[in-house]
């Protein structure tokens, strides 16, 4: 018993250190494996190819750089302008132009590292594919999966703000004896929000408050807890509207990629005349007294408005996801994305100017800026105009970020890292179907429970971590021998001298002007006063990394700028939102730990 024992060790021994290297070469490819990099020139090839692995079935190619600028403007100009606009006016005052022109630039330099990418790999992915060729597998998905925050997520926000003006354009009609169509409390607002909202009342009202004393917000809120119907004890409460226009346009997207550019070149026409006839007839009623002073709050006012302002430039990116739609990508997509961005900031300094000139930026803190200053100086034609327009340029922002998610996920499933049916495009739309009608449930789904303006940070969030990692991409493969001539690349101007040098000025002019500020930053404080500080302390550390590289390996300028002034917008927001995002991003790699990493399209292949 016991010599065959013995015999079964000494046979088992050398199977079983056998195992074990192969089970640690197993675990070291795993790890390499996360940062497997797709080719440009493979990629290239399956587009040539039709790409099999959808079937055969390739999207319709109908975009050019006319319908690619208005998609561009579709997506940009929307809740941003028309609303969230308001109260970083408020904060800011008129100096808040300078944070318009300070975002138009970050947006300005990742648009330059898009378009590079968008002309080298012309394909749906946008940042995540972009990402596969530059990093590796992993950083593609942490971008896909943060991409979600941008378009999904992005729509719940400007799904829930057109509800509220759409139901307040129903309650303002009047037409002979009909005084409105009054949609209930109950159905135009979501259940978290009204319950939070019935609480705060209860507790004001008990003070001796009367309801119509609350703000307007709390009222609504109060009454929709009040006026809900009830089934087995349960309120029912949900933005009907904000799900119904979420419904309507995920059907718009399903049916065809023509009848989606039909419709938003057209709402496209009728926002851009809408914003400047508000510029044209607003100029008349500036008083420069109103301008004065220009920086009411300092420059800590003018930050508040940072995410605020940056979702109004949010969407210039989307284009790059219809890559595969147009006719001549690689020349109309750098183009689109240009033209759109430098139409948008030259109108949006021009309504911030005429917004703060017409009234005193204090009075700008509501949810409907523009309606209210004609409002006010007693133009209701032009106000009831401009509550029309902001629910028709809030559909194309809708329409526009619901075409780009389902795309995203469409390349993140032909690379196998989400299920097939993510890549199925529908024999007689040809348009992703599966994805998209997915994307129609993710987005109409929160605007059931979620508060729009807890989202709003989020989306910030997410899309400026994609505009750093693009930016960080073309740095990336600036000097790589594998990379391959697109038809648009960013000037090179060599950041060697001028990164670190413009570091330097910048902290010594802050450190002259902003000695207090200084001071208050590097003071230790208790953890619960100094872990705001987070972001900033990360921002700094950055600009130290940026500069060494940039002088040890002349990095290009324009990109690195992109990269810093969008970390720098990221530090800006609040550290809560920071830790929303890392818990998204945590859940996100648990679904590629679990499905992604083993079904990769890359490992089959290796
Ligand atoms: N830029 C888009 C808007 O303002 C997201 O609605």
């Amino acid at each position: 018993m016991f010599m065959v024992l013995v015999s079964k060790w000494k046979l088992a021994k050398p199977i079983d250190h056998h195992l074990l290297k192969n089970k640690k070469e197993k675990a070291r490819m795993k790890f390499s494996d996360l940062f497997r990099k797709k080719s440009i020139s493979k990629i290239l090839k399956e587009i040539e190819l039709g790409n099999s692995d959808a079937e055969n079935i390739p999207l319709a190619k109908h975009l050019g750089v006319k319908d690619l600028t208005a998609f561009g403007i579709a997506a940009i100009i929307g809740a941003g302008i028309f609303s969230t606009i308001g109260n970083a006016s408020a904060d800011g005052g008129p100096g808040v132009i300078f944070l318009f022109i300070f975002t138009a630039l970050a947006c300005g330099f990742a648009a330059f590292a898009y378009a590079e990418f968008a002309s080298m790999v012309p394909v749906s992915g946008s940042a995540y594919t972009y990402s596969y060729v530059a990093f590796g597998e992993l950083i593609a998905w942490i971008i896909g999966w943060a991409l979600i925050m941008e378009y999904a997520v992005g729509n719940v926000t400007v799904a829930v703000s057109w509800s509220d003006y759409f139901t307040g354009l129903l309650d303002s009609i009047h037409i002979g004896s009909i005084h409105g169509f009054h949609i209930p409390e109950w159905a135009s607002i979501d259940f978290v929000s009204a319950s939070k909202h019935f609480s705060t009342a209860t507790i004001e009202i008990a003070k001796g408050s009367n309801v119509s004393d609350l703000p307007a917000a709390v009222q609504t809120g109060f009454l929709a807890w009040k006026g809900a119907p009830e089934i087995f004890g349960l309120k029912i409460i949900a933005d009907i509207p904000a799900i119904a226009i979420i419904v309507f346009i995920t059907w718009l997207v399903f049916i065809g990629i023509k009848e989606t550019r039909n419709a938003a070149n057209a709402m496209v026409v009728i926002k851009l005349c809408v914003v400047l006839l508000v510029i044209a007839v607003g100029i008349f009623y500036v008083d420069t007294e109103n301008w004065n002073p220009f920086l009411p709050n300092g420059a800590g006012g003018v930050l508040k408005g940072v995410s605020a302002v940056f979702f109004a430039y949010i969407g210039f990116d989307a284009i790059s996801t219809t890559a595969e739609e147009c006719k001549n990508p690689q020349r109309d997509l750098p183009r689109g994305m240009m033209y759109a961005i430098i139409i948008c900031t030259i109108l949006y300094v021009l309504v911030a100017l005429v917004l703060t000139g017409m009234v005193k930026y204090n009075q700008l803190a509501v949810g409907d800026p523009l309606a209210f200053v004609f409002g006010k100086l007693n133009l209701k034609w032009l106000s009831g105009i401009i509550a029309v327009s902001a629910v028709v340029a809030m559909t194309s922002v809708l329409l526009v970020f619901q075409l780009g998610q389902p795309r995203i996920w469409m390349s993140m499933s032909r690379d196998g890292l989400l299920p097939k049916a993510f890549s199925r495009i529908h024999p007689k739309h040809k348009t992703p179907s599966f994805a998209t009608v997915v994307t129609g449930f993710v987005v109409a789904i929160p605007t059931l429970f979620v508060p729009g303006e807890i989202i709003l940070d989020l989306c910030s969030m997410g899309t400026l971590f994609a505009f750093v990692l693009v930016c960080g991409g073309v740095l990336k493969l600036q000097n790589s021998p594998d990379r391959p001539e697109g038809k648009f690349r960013t000037p090179y101007l060599n950041g060697k001298y001028i990164v670190p040098c413009l570091m330097f000025v910048s902290a010594v002019l802050v450190f002259l002007f902003n000695k207090s500020w200084v001071e208050n930053f590097f003071s230790m404080d208790s953890w619960e006063l100094s872990k705001d500080k987070i972001p900033m302390w990360l921002f700094f550390a950055l600009c130290m990394v940026m500069a060494i590289l940039s002088f040890a390996k002349n990095l290009s300028l324009i990109p690195v700028l992109g990269l810093i002034f969008c970390f720098y917008m990221m530090a800006q927001i609040q550290l809560k939102s920071w830790f929303g995002f890392l818990i998204w991003l945590f859940i996100g790699l648990a679904i590629y730990f679990s499905f992604g990493v083993r079904n990769s399209k890359l490992k089959s292949r290796s």
